[in-house]
């Protein structure tokens, strides 16, 4: 399955300190993070990260605090410039853009939201939303009628005329997705928007995003450092570490083939029953009977429910179009869910 790629990345280093570029080849040649500190006094943040960002999906960027997840985003409108490598967007170099078609990529193609959301003060949850659509030139009573409409999608009706102090923090970052959607942009970078938030507002927040993105297909590139709201959110993954992509998959292939003991050791207490899907564990049907049936895309906890209430040890599994695919016993079920030893976990390379 080829899927579109909005934002690719190709060698992309960056490098802060008086004089990057100096720096490139040893970093190239091999010297890491820690090393070019130490001996150079010089921050490498992203080395060599290729990375194929796809269309109308949610793409999480995960890792610990200084991994670079910043810093790679504000890559995409050039809010930081690249010491070496390249960005494209719809296949089009980002670093040959002249100021006008820059102005442009960041005020119709690029909205961002972050941890803080910067509403101004002085106007309203409905001023602030239309605001945006204004400055792209939208009527006046146009931009109302949709601010009014963004602010119902993100379950805020009624808060119109509130301003940001009058708001709690989860309202406020609920207005300030309204704004960074209402400009149609179809790319929608978030910084860690959900991180100041507490668990069961992060959980709202997360359903709000799912649902509108099922309207919406925006791209999204979504940074937290949570691995279960990464899991949850993310079509795709990338696991940074010291500015490097350690893994790149969908949040099955993470959580059952970490590539190394560091993403071994962030996977290792997840619910494995709330990620891996029926259709990764299947064994061949071989014409094996059940009156149980299961669609591949059951999640492992779904599967033990149904099994349960049917007093069944297996399951016949289906696609979506409900064509026999393979077969899932009770027991790969719950061996499946246990999670692995680190010992099992694949060396890295
Ligand atoms: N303007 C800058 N000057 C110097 N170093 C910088 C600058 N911006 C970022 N860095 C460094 O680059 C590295 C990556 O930073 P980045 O902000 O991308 O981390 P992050 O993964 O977003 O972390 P956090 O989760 O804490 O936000 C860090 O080591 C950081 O100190
Ligand atoms: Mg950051």
């Amino acid at each position: 399955m080829t899927e579109l790629v909005k934002i690719a990345t190709r060698g992309l280093y960056k490098i802060f300190g008086r004089n990057p570029s100096r720096y490139i080849e040893l970093v190239r040649d091999g010297v890491g993070k820690q090393e070019l500190m130490a001996k150079y006094n010089h921050v490498l943040a992203l080395s060599d990260m290729n990375l194929d960002i796809p269309a109308n999906r949610i793409f999480v960027v995960m890792g610990l605090s200084g991994s670079g997840k910043s810093v790679l985003i504000r890559h995409f409108n050039r809010i930081v410039e690249p010491t070496l490598g390249s960005v494209e967007i719809d296949g089009r170099d980002v670093l040959a853009l002249d100021q006008g078609e820059l102005r442009d990529l960041r005020r119709k193609h690029i909205s961002m939201v972050f941890q803080r959301v910067a509403l101004m003060p002085h106007r309203t949850a409905l001023e602030n939303v239309a605001y945006g659509l204004s400055v792209r030139g939208v009527p006046a009573t146009e931009a109302h009628a949709q601010a009014v409409d963004w602010i119902r999608r993100v379950d805020m009706a009624g808060y119109e005329d509130y301003f940001p102090a009058q708001m709690s923090g989860g309202m406020q970052q609920r207005i300030g997705i309204a704004r960074a959607l209402a400009t149609e942009a179809e790319i929608l970078l978030m910084d860690e928007p959900y991180s100041a938030l507490d668990p069961l507002i992060r959980t709202d927040m997360q359903d709000m995003l799912l649902r509108l993105q099922g309207e919406l297909k925006r791209t999204i590139v979504f940074i937290t450092h949570d691995l279960d709201e990464a899991l949850r959110l993310g079509d795709g993954i990338a696991i940074l570490r010291d500015g490097e992509v350690v893994q790149q998959g969908d949040p099955q292939s993470i959580v059952t083939t970490p590539s190394n003991d560091f993403v071994g050791e962030f996977v290792r207490d997840i619910d494995r029953g709330k990620v891996i899907k029926v259709g990764s564990i299947m064994s061949p049907l071989n014409g094996a009977r059940s009156e149980v049936k299961l669609t591949d895309d059951t999640l492992l906890e779904d599967a033990l429910v149904t099994l349960a209430q049917d007093g069944a040890r297996a399951a016949r599994v289906v696609d979506s179009a409900g064509k026999g695919v393979g077969f899932v016993e009770l027991s790969d079920v719950v061996a499946a869910m246990r999670p692995p030893d680190v010992a099992e976990i694949q060396p890295s390379k």
